[in-house]
């Protein structure tokens, strides 16, 4: 396969939206989810793609550096390897209650696999805004204003 995506948070709204999206438009692409399946992330988003060739599942968590070694061990291959990161502490409500994990995942958590990228000397790095205005934008050269999949199950925002 002519190129991997090793994707964060794949398992969350956006991120699974994106592998739907990819499978769809780069079939000969492997695809690779990384997500630690917190409240906000749910592989029945994923059921579709399930056993599909080109994608592979790593349950792990992005703050902890051996979880994203794993990652980058499962992503490893010919061709380039670019990484796509949506995972996150996105429920704003929620950091009303307790503040650490939005620091711990959102700030250090992307460090983590920042250094992690520059020592596997990776083609490209998308993150979170940048990254879904990405998806929007390919979803708009399809000629579609948003991605077709809603939210649901456990994954669904109050
Ligand atoms: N939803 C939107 O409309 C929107 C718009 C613009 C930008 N964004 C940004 O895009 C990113 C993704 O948004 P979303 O709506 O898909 O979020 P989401 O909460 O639906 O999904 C986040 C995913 O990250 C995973 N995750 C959480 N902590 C993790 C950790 N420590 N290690 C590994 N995985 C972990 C969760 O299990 C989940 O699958 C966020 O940074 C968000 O701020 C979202």
């Amino acid at each position: 396969m002519s190129q991997t995506v090793l994707v964060t948070g794949g398992a969350g709204f956006i991120g699974s939206n994106f592998v739907h999206m990819l499978v769809e438009l780069r079939p000969d692409w492997r695809i690779v989810n990384f997500d630690a399946l917190t409240y906000a992330g749910n592989l029945e988003n994923l059921a579709a793609v399930e056993g599909n060739a080109q994608y592979t599942f790593v349950h792990g968590d992005v703050r902890k550096e051996d979880d994203v070694e794993r990652a980058f061990a499962a992503a490893k291959g010919s061709g380039r390897l670019i990484v796509v990161h949506f995972a996150a502490e996105s429920h704003v409500d929620r950091s009303i209650l307790s503040g650490l994990p939005f620091v711990t995942t959102n700030i250090a958590g992307t460090q983590v696999l920042l250094d992690a990228a520059r020592r596997h000397g990776i083609a490209g790095l998308l993150s979170r805004g940048h990254a879904a205005r990405a998806e929007l934008a390919l979803f708009r050269q399809q000629g579609r204003e948003r991605s077709p999949r809603p939210r649901r199950g456990a994954h669904a925002r109050p």
